[in-house]
């Protein structure tokens, strides 16, 4: 029987090249997102079901995930639903902390807890969720985006002990940079008394390091694949050259000096 997989977040980038590649290699897809009626491609694909899901509404979570359940066991879940936030913190909202935190992390957490009954039931199945490589290190001006993937890497740890008597296999993946429309649902915190650094770190380093190397989205979803198929008892899947080199150095320098290096680079 053909396998399953339910991705979140998947009207456009990552989610929905994830949603097409498992798509062609013959799975059943469950492409979730915001607006459904929006949705004109995947709707098209034989095997694609598109639901509704805004991963901060609780409610909505439960309702999806048992519809999901429904139609056909579920082999792997893609937690990938995620925006970002540039800029300093003194420039954000509450309302930008509070949205962050629900979609990136406690959307992720709230997807894989209404899945774990099924899951544990079947005694198997694999959950993966979309990290970066700003889970393992920072750039400046990211701050709140890297908290919510740092915390879904250190969630990620613990989770994979408690599931792991069950036969669930949990796994990040972290790309570095990648060719979608995430630069274009980024929220821009500004304040003036950071404007300097802040277009400094923008127009130089921003620019020049980060854009000309953004990685195309396939090579991802390809490791999103692996991830899913490889059967192994991994917890973490680089994915791309720029992710690559940047856990090697931190490796290598340790984390406190990779970081002095950052800063040369990057202020
Ligand atoms: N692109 C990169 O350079 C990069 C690098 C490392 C990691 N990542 C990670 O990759 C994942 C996918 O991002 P992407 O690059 O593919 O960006 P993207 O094209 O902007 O895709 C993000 C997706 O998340 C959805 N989303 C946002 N808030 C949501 C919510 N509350 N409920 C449900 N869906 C929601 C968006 O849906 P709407 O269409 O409704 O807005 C969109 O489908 C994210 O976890 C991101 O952090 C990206």
């Amino acid at each position: 029987m053909a396998k399953t997989i339910f991705i979140t977040g998947a009207s456009s980038g990552i989610g929905k090249a994830t949603a097409r590649f498992f798509q062609a290699k013959g799975w059943h897809v469950i492409a979730t997102m915001r607006h459904p009626e929006k949705e004109t491609e995947l709707t098209g694909l034989e095997n694609v079901t598109v639901l509704p899901l805004d991963v901060t509404s609780p409610e909505q979570i439960l309702t999806t995930v048992q519809k999901a359940i429904a139609l056909r066991p579920i082999d792997v879940v893609v937690n990938n639903a995620a925006f970002g936030i540039v800029g300093a913190l003194e420039g954000t909202t509450d309302q930008d902390m509070q949205r962050i935190l629900d979609t990136n992390v406690l959307g992720v957490i709230r997807v894989t807890r209404a899945f774990l009954p099924h899951f544990r039931e079947r005694q198997s199945g694999v959950l993966i969720s979309i990290s970066s490589e700003g889970g393992f290190m920072a750039y400046p001006y990211f701050s709140l985006y890297h908290a919510t993937k740092w915390a879904v890497e250190g969630w990620t740890e613990s989770m994979a002990f408690e599931l792991k008597p069950f036969g669930i296999q949990i796994k990040t993946i972290l790309p570095g940079p990648t060719q979608t429309d995430f630069g274009n649902a980024i929220i821009t915190a500004v304040h003036p008394d950071y404007e300097a650094g802040f277009n400094k770190f923008t127009n130089g380093y921003l620019m020049e390091e980060m854009v000309r190397k953004f990685q195309p989205v396939d090579l991802v979803t390809a490791v999103i694949y692996q991830a899913a198929t490889d059967g192994k008892d991994q917890l973490r899947y680089l994915a791309g050259a720029v992710a690559d080199s940047n856990y090697d150095k931190r490796m290598k320098l340790g984390a406190d000096l990779f970081h002095k290096e950052l800063e040369k680079a990057a202020m």
